[in-house]
């Protein structure tokens, strides 16, 4: 398993967007940009720079906006050609060349187990990643290719991994078992959203997975749960008991971006990080906290 390249991702993205109304009740959740770029193409530019070059987008109805951004846009890139906003054509087509984009329909909301299910056919059996798009992680190696690295070197699946406090372990699929060293743990158990004094331990999954195919076969087996869902993690705890599997704990910021203030904390780093924007900003900053 270990020589084989990591070559396709899946990014889950048939949900309705329902924290983010009235925003998203005609546009897809995944489209609202950071600034002026649309959160998934954070999420799409990190799979291809760990090396990925064919994306499985998971999507449902009124999802095609995702499909276009990344496809070529003739009528924009000729008319911004013909008005020589050079610079402007290029970021168009740069977005609509930067993978192969294959989307598969997720007919029902039958969790998130089930969407990485619905990407089998094309996956096939190979080992594969899988990103969540509400998690933006900023990093200087990719996190995905952080976790693809791991891969490479325990011949196994893993998860990533965050420390969240006690009060925030409800929010994740947590993980337990041994550790290896500081930042790498091989996993016994996995709990999706336990309460605080059930929790193995503090390591939450933050959306970034580098997957044996065998996690078909588990997902197949897993059973919904009480919303008749079935999750992911579920299915990791099936994969830990026949494989090996690993949580590493990346390096990097996560922003939950399908939170509202995960959004603007997003914004406002993204912002800050842009040397076009951060004085102008942090100025604008001051002058909303009444310093100026
Ligand atoms: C999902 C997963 C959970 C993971 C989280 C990360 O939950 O089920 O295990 O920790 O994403 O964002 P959701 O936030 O979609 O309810």
């Amino acid at each position: 398993m270990s020589k084989v390249k990591i070559r396709k991702a899946v990014i889950p993205a048939a949900g309705l967007g329902s924290r983010f109304l009235p925003a998203t009740k005609a546009i897809p959740k995944e489209m609202i940009p950071i600034i002026d770029v649309p959160m998934i193409q954070y999420i799409v530019e990190e799979a291809v720079r760990s090396g990925i070059e064919d994306i499985i987008l998971i999507t449902a109805r009124h999802k095609e906006a995702i499909e276009n951004h990344f496809d070529l846009n003739y009528e924009l890139e000729d008319s911004l050609d013909k008005r020589q906003k050079d610079e402007l054509a290029q970021v168009s087509r740069e977005i609509g060349r930067m993978c192969n984009l294959i989307s598969i329909r997720q007919k029902v909301p039958s969790g998130l187990g089930h969407a990485v299910l619905c990407a089998a056919p094309v996956i096939g059996n190979e080992p594969f990643a899988v990103l969540l798009a509400d998690d933006l992680i900023d990093s200087k190696v990719p996190c995905t290719r952080q976790l693809i690295d791991i891969f490479e070197e325990e011949a196994a699946s893993v998860v990533g991994v965050m420390e969240v406090s006690r009060n925030d372990v409800s929010k994740y699929g947590i993980v337990g078992g041994k550790m290896v060293n500081t930042r790498l743990m091989q996993v016994d158990r996995l709990v999706e959203k336990p309460l605080a004094a059930e929790a193995p331990s503090r390591w939450a999954i933050p959306g970034r997975y580098v997957l044996s195919p065998t996690i078909f076969d588990c997902l197949r087996q897993t059973q919904p749960d009480r919303a008749n869902e079935i999750q992911l993690t579920d299915g990791l705890q099936l994969l830990a008991k026949r494989e090996k599997l690993f949580a590493y704990q990346f390096e990097g910021t996560r922003y939950d971006t399908g939170d509202r203030l995960g959004f603007i904390d997003a914004t406002l780093a993204f912002a800050l990080k842009r040397p076009a924007l951060a004085s102008e900003v942090k100025a604008l900053m001051r002058r909303h906290l009444g310093d100026e």
